[in-house]
């Protein structure tokens, strides 16, 4: 099948600068929304690039949003919890930022809308980079090849919302889809083994994952209760409604194999784990979402369902960015 939007390539004229930055998205995946005041423009996600993988960023000049979002790790970091400026740790591990595009909320608990919203929260965090966005802005105003970005980008020397904005658009060319799970339900019967096809239709049915896990990204961008023990409140914090205790965001599945440790509090380590977990119908509590219950899966669908996890859904096309040139 040949997508129209693939064929097409929109050419837009944003403050005098042509752009060829609305690249098609990826086979299986939703045309990605760029906010309005927010076009994206070659010369803008480079700088955003750039800004994601510097350490001078954050006070101890180490932590950048790579650090804890490293693309060697699925964009996450392999800890349970992130570790930011002098060591700290915080008490919920990283999410993955592939895919946040497609995302209506961002972090664990949804407190960010946008990913223009979410980028300034790290810098500031005592435990993540830990600097005011007056000190921040300061610091990159004396580095030349920042300022002088700045001024081609947006017509002003280094702001907070142009550090925002440059972030969220380097953010929104992290993306993975043509997995051989799009390939194969675009009609390739070829694209998945025969183990991740009964794990796909375990998936899909009998394993209830697609009552949360739904749609292209995988995620129903809602938040549930899914009985994980320990006190973090989650989405309650935010909504202050007692039906959101312990419920957290939905997260993504694509790539899900190279962004374990898994869940909020980076409790779960393996596939397996997971998997036992949700046959047991998580720990009983008040606010357990009514679509978790306990499951009777045998040892060989089990192995199904993690191969689906693992082959299914990680691309060819897996965005191994590497980092970019600094400037001086
Ligand atoms: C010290 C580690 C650390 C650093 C540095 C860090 N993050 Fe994060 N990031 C996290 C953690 C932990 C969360 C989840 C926090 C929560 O949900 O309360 C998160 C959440 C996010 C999310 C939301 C993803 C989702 O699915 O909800 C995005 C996007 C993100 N970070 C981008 C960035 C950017 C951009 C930077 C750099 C400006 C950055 N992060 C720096 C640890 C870090
Ligand atoms: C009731 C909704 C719901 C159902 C049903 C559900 N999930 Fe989840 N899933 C979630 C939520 C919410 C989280 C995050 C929970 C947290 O961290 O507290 C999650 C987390 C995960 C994670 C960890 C992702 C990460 O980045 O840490 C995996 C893997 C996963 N689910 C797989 C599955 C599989 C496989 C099934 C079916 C057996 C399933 N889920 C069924 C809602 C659900």
């Amino acid at each position: 099948m040949i997508h129209f939007r693939s064929l097409m390539v929109p050419l837009f004229v944003v403050m005098g600068q042509s752009i060829s930055g609305f690249a098609a998205e990826p086979a299986g995946l939703p045309p990605i929304l760029h906010p309005k005041d927010n076009l994206p423009t070659d010369d803008k996600i480079s700088l955003g690039k750039q800004l994601y993988f510097d350490g001078r960023l954050s006070a101890d000049n180490k932590v950048s949003c790579a650090s804890c979002h490293d693309p060697a790790k699925g964009f996450s970091n392999g800890e349970s919890f992130a570790t930011g400026v002098e060591g700290k740790k915080g008490g919920r591990s990283s999410p993955t930022v592939i895919n946040a595009a497609f995302q209506k909320f961002q972090f664990w608990d949804g407190r960010a809308k946008s990913l223009e919203d979410q980028a300034l929260g790290p810098i500031q965090n005592p435990i993540e980079m830990n600097l005011t966005l007056d000190a921040v802005v300061a610091k990159l105003n004396l580095i030349d090849g920042y300022k002088s970005q700045f001024q081609k980008v947006f017509g002003t020397d280094v702001t907070s919302d142009g550090i925002a904005k440059a972030i969220a658009a380097y953010e929104r060319t992290i993306v993975s889809g043509n997995a051989p799970y799009d390939r194969f339900k675009a009609g390739d019967q070829a694209a998945l083994s025969e183990p991740a096809q009964r794990g796909m239709a375990l998936f899909f049915n009998k394993a209830n994952c697609v009552a949360c896990h739904a749609g292209p990204n995988f995620t129903d961008n809602g938040f549930h209760n899914i009985g994980l023990p320990g006190g973090d409140e989650g989405r309650f914090a935010i909504s202050k409604s007692v039906g959101d205790r312990g419920a957290f965001k939905t997260p993504t599945l694509r790539e899900i194999a190279k962004t374990g440790p898994y869940m909020h509090d980076g409790s779960l380590k393996t596939f397996e784990e997971v998997i036992s977990h949700y046959i047991k119908g998580g720990t009983p509590n008040p606010q357990l979402d009514e679509e978790l219950f306990p499951l009777k899966l045998t040892a060989n669908e089990v192995a199904d369902l993690v191969t689906f996890l693992k082959e299914g859904l990680s691309s060819p096309d897996y965005p191994a960015h590497t980092a970019p040139e600094l400037p001086k």
